[in-house]
């Protein structure tokens, strides 16, 4: 089976606020997007990869690797990560089979370590459906009221906060992200697209870190994640 790497990068990083698409902000002198690539053409189990970008993104030609290792293609985003993922998978169609693997992954999260990509790979390779790297909820989790204030305390046991990569067979992705978005359903990751067409993907808990840079602060946290798993130098 073909495993192929999806990554979406055609969002704007509104809620980050510095006036750059976050995927291409800095971080230890590279742009944040150039992690998961290099992380994606250096796995030896990753045959492709397709970049979803804005459709006037003006950034990704410059850091673009010149003549890489395996195929490294781009799509033209929609309008919602869902739109974003669909087109990267139009523009596969013709190189992958039905129960070939995509591996959709946040341009946004650059700490994936190689550990868990090839942990979430070795326990989903004979998954009839697949599933997602995600890692149990630590905090004491509260809903809120129209106030700011807690209604309600939820329970958080059996609760999982998803990460990416999410890896599904090209098929009943492409075919449950359709559906979704022909409906009007807003998914905001490919799980609950499959969920939503009536699949259980599974669990796999992360082992290392992978956050996902939200806000500047998250820059910090990655820089350390990114030390801390050798992958640059560590400032201390
Ligand atoms: O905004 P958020 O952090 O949820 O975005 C997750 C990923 O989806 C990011 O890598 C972002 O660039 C991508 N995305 C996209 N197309 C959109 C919206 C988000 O590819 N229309």
């Amino acid at each position: 089976m073909a495993i192929w790497a999806v990554v979406p990068a055609a969002g704007k990083g509104e809620r980050f606020g510095a006036g750059l698409p976050k995927q291409y902000l800095p971080l230890c002198g590279r742009s944040l997007i150039s992690y998961c690539i290099e992380l994606f053409l250096a796995a030896e189990r990753i045959d492709g990869i397709v970049v979803a970008l804005a459709g006037d993104d003006e950034d990704w030609e410059q850091l673009e690797p010149q003549a890489p290792a395996k195929p490294l293609l781009t799509a033209t985003g929609g309008s919602s990560r869902a739109a974003s993922v669909s087109a990267a998978l139009g523009v596969i169609a013709d190189r992958v089979d039905e129960k070939d693997w995509v591996l959709v992954h946040d341009a946004a999260r650059p700490c994936l370590a190689r550990s868990d990509l090839e942990q979430l790979i070795d326990t989903l390779e004979d998954d009839e459906v697949g599933g997602i790297l995600a890692a149990p909820v630590a905090d004491t989790l509260k809903r809120a009221d129209g106030a700011s204030r807690v209604a309600a305390t939820v329970d958080r046991n059996g609760l999982w906060a998803a990460q990416t990569p999410q890896m599904f067979r090209f098929g009943l992705l492409r075919k449950a992200l359709d559906e979704a978005l022909s409906a009007g359903t807003p998914v905001t990751d490919e799980a609950m697209a499959m969920e939503r067409a009536g699949y259980r993907p599974r669990l796999v808990a992360a082992r290392s870190a992978n956050p996902k840079v939200t806000r500047p602060d998250d820059l910090v946290v990655a820089e350390a994640v990114l030390a801390a798993n050798g992958v640059v130098e560590s400032k201390r």
